[in-house]
């Protein structure tokens, strides 16, 4: 059977398949950014960008924080307000927002959600709207794939990845195929589901920015942020993974990228 290709998500579409999916029973996403937040003294005032199912910000919304989380996803933002209640949940789009309870201490931004601005136009819309809603010193804390490691790999690229899971009962099958746009500096990513239901495979495509940590940082710079952590590793995403107490790393190298920065108005 041919795959219908849809540019919807068949993951943000059904949030309880993304949690499924993407298990993190013990809120390890949560805790890591709730430990950078207390790490460099950040107030209380959070706001988390494409939060996605919500169980980041209810994380923080639990550890005492006022948090307002947003996302560009309707069934996203209905499953976070069933199931992790305590965030305020707002529809925004993170290239470009200007959102009621500004201005808030901190904007979180995990598993790379900052990478769904493709363009300079639209990292420039994340940053410009992030400085206009944090309080004087307010930091960014994101989590994300770091574009540096393709330089030199291709392990990610060469072999489709088959994952497979049963959820309510129906047996999915994933197989994703990474592929690299130079010109773009984009990761694109095709996406086949089959499901033992009988329904027909379902073909996504999607795609994130690769940033490289030195561009990151002459962007946050220009921006008026100063970064304070950059590194690979530990973070909720990583292997080993960050447990409590954990220190930054110092080098940017493997796939994923944890950075904190702070707004200093200068830039
Ligand atoms: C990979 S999920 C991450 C969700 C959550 N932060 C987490 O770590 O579990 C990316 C989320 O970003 C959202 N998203 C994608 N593009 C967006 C945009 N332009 N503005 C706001 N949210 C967006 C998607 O709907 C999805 O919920």
């Amino acid at each position: 059977m041919e795959p219908r290709t849809s540019h919807e998500n068949l993951l943000t579409d059904n949030p309880a398949l993304y949690e499924a999916r993407f298990p993190d029973a013990d809120r390890l996403a949560g805790r890591w950014a709730e430990d950078c937040l207390r790490r460099h003294g950040a107030g209380n005032r959070v706001l988390d960008l494409g939060c996605g199912t919500g169980r980041d910000a209810a994380h923080l919304h639990a550890a005492g924080r006022t948090v307002v989380a947003a996302d560009l996803s309707d069934a996203m933002l209905a499953h976070a307000r069933t199931h992790h209640p305590g965030p305020d949940y707002l529809r925004a789009d993170l290239r470009g927002f200007d959102l009621p309870h500004e201005p808030f201490d901190a904007v979180v931004c995990l598993d790379s959600a900052l990478l769904y601005c493709h363009t300079n136009a639209e990292l420039d819309g994340f940053l410009a709207s992030c400085r206009r809603s944090l309080a004087p010193g307010g930091l960014l804390v994101a989590e994300m794939r770091n574009g540096a490691y393709f330089l030199g790999r291709t392990d990610l690229l060469d072999t489709p990845a088959v994952n497979g899971f049963t959820w309510q009962g129906t047996a999915y099958t994933s197989t994703t195929t990474l592929s690299l746009d130079r010109t773009a500096q984009l990761l694109r990513r095709t996406r086949i589901w089959t499901a033992d239901d009988g329904t027909a495979p379902h073909e996504q495509r999607s795609a994130w920015r690769l940033l490289f940590p030195q561009e990151l940082r002459r962007l946050l710079a220009a921006h008026g942020f100063e970064t304070l952590d950059l590194y690979d590793g530990p973070g909720p995403r990583t292997a080993p993974a960050w447990q409590e107490g954990a220190a930054p790393g110092t080098s940017a190298d493997r796939d994923r990228l944890h950075l904190v920065a702070r707004l200093t108005g200068l830039g």
